[in-house]
């Protein structure tokens, strides 16, 4: 096991009071620190990476270095999520990065790891970006 950094994975069925929770812990860090804080759902990451292969406005920065670079990054029922090409990739290299320089990911999902390995195109990848999320994520079961 490498280091652990302080992200949370919160896993356990819907409805369970995941994602209320996580906004709680965000709200107080929120206002105790200065650490930006980016939070995406299922749909706004969708979104994000698809807009990634349209026309950009050159000022923002791109998706991969937002992801990277926030000081705490929330991704909510990211299990939810279609697995296509792209937002594997993305998905692979926020938590590559962030791991190895000590960034935090709190993530929320209602399946458990081997669940959702299964669903992403090759089941190497999968166990990789699982792997990942346990290395830099202290687990919480929730339901
Ligand atoms: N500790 C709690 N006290 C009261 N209501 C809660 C609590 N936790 C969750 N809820 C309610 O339960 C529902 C599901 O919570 P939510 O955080 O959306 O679950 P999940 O993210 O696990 O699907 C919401 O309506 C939420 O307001
Ligand atoms: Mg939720």
């Amino acid at each position: 096991m490498g280091i652990r950094s302080e992200g949370l994975l919160l896993i356990g069925p819907s409805r369970s009071g995941k994602t209320r929770a996580v906004w709680a812990l965000l709200k107080r860090l929120h206002f105790q620190e200065e650490r930006k804080i980016v939070a995406l759902g299922p749909k706004d990451l969708k979104a994000a990476v698809a807009n990634e292969w349209r026309d950009r406005d050159d000022d923002e920065p791109d998706l991969t270095s937002r992801l990277r670079h926030a000081g705490l990054l929330f991704l909510d029922d990211l299990d939810t999520i279609k697995f296509t090409e792209a937002v594997e990739e993305t998905v692979y290299d926020t938590f590559e990065y962030r791991l190895a320089h000590g960034r935090p990911v709190i993530l929320t999902l209602n399946q458990s790891g081997p669940e959702l390995a299964g669903r992403m195109s090759t089941e190497a990848r999968g166990e990789k970006i699982i792997g990942r999320m346990r290395e830099s994520c202290r687990v919480i079961n929730f339901g």
